[in-house]
């Protein structure tokens, strides 16, 4: 992948350096610049030096320097290409995903299409039953129609009736255009509602004013025949179009009015209409055809005549997200016209899963608290209401880089659905797609609206200071779960229960590793359904009963001599072995570089721990002759260790024994894992203090990453064992 230039400049600039280094060493302001110990050569007075302006740093002492990229490549280990992403993450600026697809399109000699002359007008005969499969509509769309349109619209105009699936173009040849097209869409009667038509003063002849007007690069692409066309420029022009003829039919503004869209809101959004007729893009780009064709705006249907996709609806531009326009969501002006909205389909510069509808006007407007809605109106009547940075997706569901991208804005999203059962749905499958993006410092919230409202129509009934209340109080996921699924099984029933939390459980698999949220969201939908606590949590209870601070080792010396087999398998190694440590991946010059001393994994004996080691080893050393009964096996171990590990051993050995069988609790392997990789950790961190000391830097590499793979680890595995608690009490 190559990426250009200009984008990585962008990202060096704006990373934000100081906290990226900020990360790995203290840095304070001096001057105008950023001070601190070099993190390349380890230092004890400061001589690494951040620009925040030039987003550059410098060491005069060993005289590393670079950006932010580089910083990153060379200090953190990463790739070229993560380094990129990690930034791209920050920064929220795009990285494209591959080359820059093909936007160019052979135009086609100038020939202004005229209208067609009256002999080559089929003759309007066409049959209802032919294009209107589902009839009942027909009469009502057609009353309504004629009387919101009184002057615009021919009295044999009849055959405008959409009947495609749901969402866009795709079901769209299947149907319509075939016969209606080549049977007799218009008449002369029914030109005039056209822009080139003569009733509108603008229209005579070719180019048409508002082509020519205001934007004299318009004017020219007379001269750019032979030349190739742009499909951004074409996009523009098209959508000029539609927003001229805004103004040119005044029922399509009135729709807007109606809608309480205000004609500021017009111009900030691009609105506009797109007329009657079948060829209305093709007459005002007639060398455009083929460009038009990509653009997937002008369809041919199976008889070989073109038409036009969107056809008397209102317009909503969609924008990338520097502002360019790249498709267009058109809207029937009628309710009872099917489908309500059609989308222009993906193109080689509309790609819909990555397009956020809204995105570019709430970045205009410094938008920071995002709230995913589902429709266009919905953008417009917050932005109108000024509650800036809703997005909707493109007639689909929002997916995982859509979140994930508005979650990097801002680490709270609130998600907005209908309250009907459609809109629950959806909120639920996004709720699921979201989870392996939702680290533990993200938080999604999810806004349901009373009485069936989307944004749009509770704004016009109660206001937007109701709105923003209604935003601020959506409901964080964890309650949303619980709210939802409760209402979803008996709650009554101990099956119920049952069937939520293992809903639940397989939900929370679904988030990232080491999310810690995974066990708390299991640990609190466990407690509202009135479940019993694990062993594992007992078992600390136990030794919180206990008289006195007991270390982490001293409680750890009680767990083996409870439970001495836990040594069977060492617990060390199989914790390696299982946080991925053992198979830890290593660049290869830092492999080379690295002791075998500094791979290998942890032995009891690096701990420096005395008495544990004591125990762990008489234990390992007598594993084959215990005996069976757990407190006369202890006894047995005491007597063989050293007096002064004894003597602790043998002062709460009685009580926590005690504690454990009065709880029930018959094995110990969560908690000695957990206070062995406790241990670890502790142990680790030590080494990362004296490596910082006394600087290897390969070494300081490893047990970095070491000690980040076990952190991971012993959250997942908290999660799990959360995951595991199934009794739950009716
Ligand atoms: P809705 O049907 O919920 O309509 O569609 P809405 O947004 O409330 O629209 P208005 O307020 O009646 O104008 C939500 C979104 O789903 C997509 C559109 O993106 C729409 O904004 N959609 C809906 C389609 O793509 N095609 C359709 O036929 C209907
Ligand atoms: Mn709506």
């Amino acid at each position: 992948m190559s990426i250009p230039n200009h984008i990585l400049e962008q990202l060096n600039s704006q990373a934000d350096l100081i906290s990226i280094i900020g990360r790995h060493t203290t840095l304070k302001r001096a001057g105008s610049e950023f001070k601190g110990c070099c993190p390349f050569h380890g230092e004890k007075s400061p001589s690494f030096y951040v620009n925040p302006q030039k987003n550059i740093y410098h060491c005069f002492g060993c005289s590393v320097g670079g950006n932010a990229i580089s910083f990153l490549r060379d200090y953190e280990n990463l790739t070229f290409i993560e380094a990129v992403n990690e930034l791209s993450k920050q920064t929220g600026i795009e990285v494209p995903k591959e080359e820059q697809q093909n936007v160019s399109y052979q135009r086609s000699a100038p020939k202004p299409i005229a209208p067609p002359p009256v002999h080559n007008v089929p003759s309007p005969t066409i049959e209802h039953s032919k294009v209107n499969q589902s009839g009942a509509n027909q009469d009502n769309y057609q009353h309504n129609r004629q009387d919101s349109h009184q002057n615009n619209i021919a009295q044999n105009d009849q055959i405008y009736i959409d009947q495609s699936s749901y969402d866009d173009a795709q079901g769209y040849d299947n149907f319509l255009p075939l016969e209606a097209y080549d049977s007799a869409p218009y008449s002369m009667d029914s030109y005039p509602s056209e822009p080139y038509s003569s009733n509108h003063a603008d229209d005579d002849g070719y180019p048409p004013v508002w082509l020519t007007d205001n934007d004299a690069s318009m004017a020219s692409i007379d001269q750019n025949a032979d030349q190739d066309g742009n499909l951004y420029e074409l996009l523009e022009q098209i959508q000029q179009f539609y927003q001229h003829n805004l103004h040119t039919h005044p029922h399509a503004k009135q729709y807007f009015l109606s809608r309480g869209i205000t004609e500021d809101i017009f111009e900030t959004f691009g609105l506009g209409y797109a007329p009657f007729g079948w060829q209305h893009l093709e007459h005002q780009f007639p060398q455009d055809i083929e460009g038009l064709k990509a653009l997937g705006l002008v369809r041919q249907s199976d008889s070989g005549r073109d038409y036009d996709l969107l056809r008397d609806r209102v317009i909503f531009p969609i924008r990338d997200n520097q502002g360019r326009t790249i498709g267009f969501g058109g809207r029937a002006l009628d309710d009872e016209v099917k489908p309500k909205y059609i989308n222009s389909s993906d193109s080689p510069v509309f790609h819909k899963q990555h397009v956020l509808y809204g995105y570019y006007e709430s970045r205009q407007q410094r938008a920071n608290d995002w709230l995913v809605v589902e429709g266009y109106m919905d953008v417009i009547a917050l932005y109108q209401a000024g509650i800036y940075g809703a997005v909707a997706s493109m007639g689909t569901a929002i997916n995982e880089s859509q979140i994930s991208r508005l979650l990097t804005l801002n680490p709270t999203l609130t998600l907005s659905f209908d309250g009907d059962g459609a809109g629950q749905k959806a909120a639920w499958r996004t709720l699921e797609v979201a989870l392996p993006v939702l680290a533990d410092d993200k938080e999604l919230r999810f806004l349901t609206l009373p009485n069936n409202h989307d944004p749009d129509t509770f704004i016009k009934s109660q206001g937007s200071d109701a709105m923003r209340e209604q935003i601020a109080n959506a409901m964080p996921l964890s309650q949303y779960i619980f709210a939802y699924l409760s209402e979803r099984y008996d709650m009554s029933l101990a099956e119920g229960k049952a069937k939520l939390m293992s809903q639940v459980r397989s939900l929370t698999t679904a988030l990232p590793k080491g999310s810690s949220f995974r066990y708390l969201l299991n640990n609190d939908v466990y407690q509202k359904l009135g479940g019993r606590r694990s062993q594992n949590v007992e078992a600390k209870d136990a030794l919180l009963d206990f008289d006195g601070d007991m270390t982490i080792s001293q409680q750890l010396q009680l767990c083996f001599l409870f439970q001495p087999r836990a040594l069977i398998d060492d617990p060390i190694e199989s914790i390696w072995q299982q946080s991925g440590i053992n198979g830890l991946h290593l660049p290869a010059h830092i492999k080379q570089k690295a002791s075998p001393d500094t791979l290998r994994p942890l032995a009891w004996e690096d701990l420096q721990d005395a008495a544990l080691l004591d125990i762990v080893s008489t234990i390992k050393r007598c594993l084959n002759y215990l005996p069976k009964d757990a407190n006369a096996a202890a006894h047995f171990i005491l007597s063989n260790v050293k007096p002064a590990t004894q003597e602790m051993l043998s002062r709460n050995w009685g009580g926590f024994y005690k504690a454990l069988t009065a709880r029930n609790i018959l094995g110990l392997d969560g908690l000695i894992e957990e206070l062995v990789s406790q241990l670890l950790e502790r142990n680790m961190k030590k080494k990362i203090q004296e490596l910082i000391k006394n600087p290897d830097h390969i070494k300081l590499a490893i047990v970095r990453k070491q000690t980040q793979l076990l952190n991971d680890w012993l959250r997942a595995q908290q999660a799990e064992q959360s995951a595991q608690m199934v009794t739950v009490q009716s």
